[in-house]
């Protein structure tokens, strides 16, 4: 059954909130396997709806700008960075978060190696470094760190987490 989020609906008086809800116009997004009948202002990327109207908030925005991959979801199995993508232009479309992975009773293999490896410290960048990770194993991608650094290339870790988390997508791969 689908679930639906109207971002036009009023808390007072029946008034819209904000003037940009008026121009809010019907969206059907399927995440994780589940549909959500949405409403949203036009100009909402996939990032801020996946966190704000969904209420997923394991996708992390760090600079709203293509620059550092904690945003990184999956689009029909393909990483995309969906600060950068329009929530309107993926309706329909299978989106898979950092939830639809696995859950901590029955974790991904990749989530499970980021434990084994210790392959965060903070943890802000973590999402996003799984998501390109799981989506890597299915990327034409040589077999050295080399290979895997360059493919990783586009997920910042400030913490300089970098050598674990290379560690983590080697032995998944190797164990595939
Ligand atoms: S938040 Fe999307 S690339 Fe940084
Ligand atoms: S673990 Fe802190 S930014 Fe990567």
């Amino acid at each position: 059954m689908a679930t639906t989020f109207d971002s036009t609906m009023s808390t007072r008086a029946g008034k819209a909130e904000n003037p940009a809800d008026a121009f809010a116009i019907p969206l059907a997004l399927r995440i994780n396997g589940k549909e959500y009948s949405l409403r949203v202002d036009p100009r909402t990327t996939l990032l801020d709806c996946i966190r704000e109207s969904v209420e997923l908030t394991g996708t992390k925005k760090g600079c709203d700008h293509g620059q550092c991959g904690a945003c990184t979801v999956h689009v029909n199995g393909r990483r995309v960075l969906s600060c950068l993508s329009l929530a309107l232009l993926h309706d329909g479309l299978e989106i898979t978060t950092v939830e639809g992975l696995g859950t901590p009773e029955a974790m991904h293999p990749m989530q499970a190696a980021f434990l084994t490896c210790d392959a965060y410290q903070c943890g802000y960048c973590t999402s996003g470094q799984i998501m390109s990770a799981v989506a890597l194993l299915n990327e034409p991608c040589g077999p050295d760190d080399a290979a895997v650094k360059e493919l990783m290339s586009g997920n910042i870790c400030r913490c300089g987490a970098y050598a674990n988390i290379v560690a983590a997508i080697q032995q998944v791969r190797k164990r595939a």
